[in-house]
């Protein structure tokens, strides 16, 4: 079991957390974009795929840089050592990455120099071209920029230190964005928030047997689905919605069951099954039929995801209003034009319980709710 430091993408720390502890389980958190686990040798390819994991690091250490905290030459004497310690054969390159509010007095450069001058004392070949062993530190102050609720606070800087772990690749989202596919619609799912969904909907431990997304639409969630070798079982009411995914799919060359079916009724096209992750984004204002039944569609799919497997997860995106991003209670939060208290009480009686509510800026006005509902019983 080692132990890493998992590095997010800056855009939403909150869900970046949630991500990793869906995927790895217990971890603690370093700073809102760090957070360090352990994980089983051999397990590391859980975290491919990921959609807001940026860096995967082996972890050194970490220290939070105060008044009562070691000089900088004990920290690059020691940051040194661990790395001649615990780095493999051959050359060595150290990179510094600075992320948050810092002041400018503190110098990436300075880490570089003294942590590679240490290390190359004992022998050790420096290579910044193409290094064999990258040694990362992570120099880190308040996460400000992130504009999304934050229920972690933290001020200060924090240092942390690594050797980034070569089995891991970064996700590339690149050649797949909704306007690249054959078809395209204004509701398609952008796949970095497809995977995201796709990622929260994991219990650690449960396997995902099968992703069901009965508004399937341009097939957003189905293409991220298929492109993990999870099954994918999709379907719309829209037939022409029907035929557009099957036709992004095998643009990508993958495959899944498409079929046109009102959502009300998935229980009936499905059957019972097990290991199921229920990922969609419901329709709201054009892309539902009747704009006012975006509710009950919604609440009608819970009910039929309870049938289809009573031990499944619900992981979707909901609309919301601004207020959402104002504070970190919900009760008056206005989603899909009812407010949460109300909705959660429907969706409680169903059988699910919210496990995360989590508000996403889409723009200005416009914001999401990330919500994911786990069996409650
Ligand atoms: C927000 S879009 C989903 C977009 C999709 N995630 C994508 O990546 O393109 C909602 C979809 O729900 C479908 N829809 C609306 N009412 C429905 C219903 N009662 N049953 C099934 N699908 C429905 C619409 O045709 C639309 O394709």
């Amino acid at each position: 079991m080692g132990s890493f430091a998992l590095l997010g993408m800056g855009w939403h720390s909150w869900l970046f957390r949630e991500e990793m502890r869906a995927i790895v389980g217990d971890l603690d958190i370093l700073h809102p974009r760090i957070v360090a686990c352990k994980i089983k040798e051999g397990a590391l390819e859980r975290l491919s795929g990921c959609a807001l994991l940026d860096e995967v690091l082996v972890l050194g250490g970490h220290c939070e840089l105060d008044d009562s905290s070691k000089g900088f030459d004990e920290l690059f004497t020691e940051i040194g050592d661990w790395a001649v310690n615990s780095m493999g054969e051959g050359s060595f390159a150290i990179r510094t990455r600075k992320i948050g509010e810092l002041p400018r007095s503190l110098s990436s450069r300075a880490f570089e120099r003294s942590v590679g001058k240490h290390i190359s004392s004992q022998g050790r070949d420096v290579n910044l071209e193409d290094p064999e062993n990258e040694v990362v530190v992570i120099i880190a102050g308040s996460n400000d920029i992130d504009s999304h609720p934050e229920p972690y606070s933290f001020s200060g800087i924090t240092i942390t230190w690594g050797i980034k772990e070569v089995d891991w690749e970064k996700e590339d989202f690149s050649g797949r964005s909704p306007t690249e596919r054959p078809y395209f619609k204004p509701v398609s799912l952008d796949p970095r928030q497809a995977r995201l969904l796709i990622s929260l909907s994991n219990i650690p431990g449960r396997e995902t047997k099968t992703i069901i997304d009965p508004f399937c639409g341009t097939g957003g969630i189905a293409i991220e689905g298929s492109l993990q070798d999870i099954e994918v079982l999709a379907s719309d009411l829209d037939s022409r919605m029907v035929e557009g995914s099957i036709s992004n799919l095998k643009w990508l060359d993958r495959k899944c069951s498409v079929e046109k079916c009102d959502a009300s009724e998935i229980f009936g096209l499905w059957g019972k099954r097990d290991g199921c992750s229920f990922v969609f984004d419901p329709p709201y204002g054009r892309s539902s039929w009747k704009s006012d039944d975006s509710v009950e569609i919604f609440l009608n799919v819970l009910g039929e995801a309870r049938k289809i497997d009573p031990t499944g997860v619900v992981s979707t995106m909901l609309p919301a209003g601004p207020e959402a991003l104002a504070s970190l209670t919900h009760e008056d939060t206005v989603v899909m034009g009812r407010s949460w208290s109300d909705l959660v009480v429907e969706i409680e009686s169903i059988g699910w319980r919210v496990h995360l509510f989590c508000p996403v800026r889409v723009h200005r006005s416009l914001v999401r709710v990330i919500a994911v509902f786990h069996p409650s019983d």
